[in-house]
């Protein structure tokens, strides 16, 4: 067991300790690892809580060094079950994380089923709306160099961790490779300033931002350096996706990155990548909400063992705060009859039902909210269960209608071709 495991199983411990009136363990210090140990085997804590709950609860902290192991096709992935002690005494405070189900991935990690999405948080407020996040419970964060609040986000947790809130391996920290950063030789550079920004050492995930590279724009003349290689000009780059893909795993064994994935990629590319793959993708994160399901996409990855995130949940929401017609011309889903009424029968909101019907069916997903509410209400979606034809219901939605398109905001870069 490492030092890590040991004081997220104390910190676990103790917590659930104070709730037993009975059991006292004070002074708390390391020399109590022991009393703590047999403790745990006693009848009076296994009824509180049952084993399997138990490791979840620690699980947030993996084991190293992980095993790299190719991944079993085709295991389903039951949705993590919480029992009745987690959701009534952890509701609402900060060890909401704690009970936020795992996803294991193939990397021999474990991620957090639903995280935080860092778009669009607006860097003058960034800092703080990750701290908070952090405090409300939230300890997944999903960034990109592309989204230009890296130091921000950074700062915000950066404070979290010097008031006591997490340590940093409570956190699972995920960036992205921007597309202008594909040649090898880019690649770990570049990492390294991303590292460097967010004051961190290593990531829990890097992923491929899209599929495809552009020409090189060094930090000092533009960053993030957007779609353009200058004006409105996209210049691509000649490096193979295989080229990137070699030195996304090169980050793996310099420890720079625990774990790497794919973002955007469809099915032909995936299986090209996995011919090659010394070090398989760990998550692919894509657009996916009730008007762009993609099954087939999902087929793929289950079968191949790669953990589904899913973005933009709300489908149009996030677009319309950008003035795309598009968004704009679509039916907003938070008052689709057939989200309100479930919302009215599970007494959840709109947002909640949308969110579960992704993480009930095993996916991650990473909400972003710049309103403090909606953030906290955006965590608590793994708590109820709908029925398999009221799931069934929301994929019925399908419009194959994908908002986070090249095509529509470029006019080129035609990668969903
Ligand atoms: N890999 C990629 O290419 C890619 C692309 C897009 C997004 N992503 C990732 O996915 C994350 C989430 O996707 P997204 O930012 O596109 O959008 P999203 O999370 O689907 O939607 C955000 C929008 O919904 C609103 N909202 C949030 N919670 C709400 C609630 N409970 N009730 C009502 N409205 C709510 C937000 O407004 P308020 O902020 O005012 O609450 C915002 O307008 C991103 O932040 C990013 O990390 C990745
Ligand atoms: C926010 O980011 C933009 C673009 O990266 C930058 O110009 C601006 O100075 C930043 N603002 C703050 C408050 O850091
Ligand atoms: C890509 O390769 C072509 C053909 O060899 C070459 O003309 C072009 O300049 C290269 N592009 C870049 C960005 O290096």
């Amino acid at each position: 067991m490492s030092i890590y495991t040991k004081v997220s199983l104390f910190a676990s411990l103790k917590m659930v300790l104070c709730m037993l009136p009975k059991v006292s363990l004070t002074p708390l210090t390391t020399s109590s690892t022991i009393q703590v140990a047999s403790l745990m085997k006693s009848t009076q804590l296994r009824a509180f809580i049952r084993p399997s709950s138990f490791l979840r609860l620690a699980s947030a902290v993996p084991r190293s060094p992980p095993a790299i192991t190719p991944p079993r096709a085709s295991i389903p992935t039951p949705t993590p079950k919480r029992n009745h002690f987690q959701s009534r005494f952890f509701a609402s405070t900060a060890i909401m994380a704690s009970s936020t189900p795992q996803l294991k991935l193939n990397s021999g990690y474990d991620m957090p089923q639903v995280g935080f999405g860092l778009w669009k948080v607006d860097n003058a407020t960034c800092a703080d709306t990750v701290y908070n996040a952090i405090k409300v419970g939230y300890r997944l964060f999903d960034g990109a160099c592309d989204y230009g609040n890296e130091k921000e986000v950074g700062e915000g947790i950066a404070r979290a961790i010097k008031d006591g809130l997490v340590k940093r391996e409570d956190l699972f920290l995920v960036s992205k490779l921007w597309n202008s950063f594909h040649d090898a030789d880019q690649v770990e550079k570049i990492a390294r300033k991303q590292l460097a920004d967010l004051g961190i050492d290593y990531f829990d995930l890097y992923l491929i931002h899209f599929p495809v590279a552009l020409k090189y724009v060094a930090p000092e003349v533009r960053y993030p350096p957007g779609w353009n290689y200058e004006g409105d000009k996209v210049v691509l780059s000649n490096a193979t996706i295989q080229e990137t893909w070699q030195a996304m795993e090169s980050l793996v064994e310099k420890k720079l990155a625990r774990s790497i994935g794919i973002s955007n990629f469809q099915g032909a590319l995936i299986l090209d990548l996995l011919r090659y793959a010394k070090i398989r993708p760990a998550t692919l994160q894509i657009e996916h909400h009730p008007y762009l399901v993609q099954p087939t996409l999902l087929k793929l990855a289950e079968a191949e063992g790669i953990k589904v995130t899913a973005y933009s949940s709300f489908g149009p929401q996030s677009f319309i705060e950008l003035g795309w017609d598009k968004a704009k011309d679509t039916p907003v889903l938070f008052e689709h009859s057939v989200i309100t009424s479930l919302a009215e029968k599970y007494k959840k909101t709109p947002a909640q039902i949308l969110l579960r019907w992704a993480t009930q069916r095993g996916l991650a997903v990473i909400p972003k909210s710049n309103n403090e509410k909606r953030l906290q209400q955006n965590l608590e979606v793994t708590e109820f269960d709908m029925e398999k034809s009221e799931l069934e219901s929301i994929s019925a939605l399908d419009r194959h209608l994908r908002f986070n398109n090249p095509t529509d905001y470029l006019g080129t870069l035609h990668i969903f071709a």
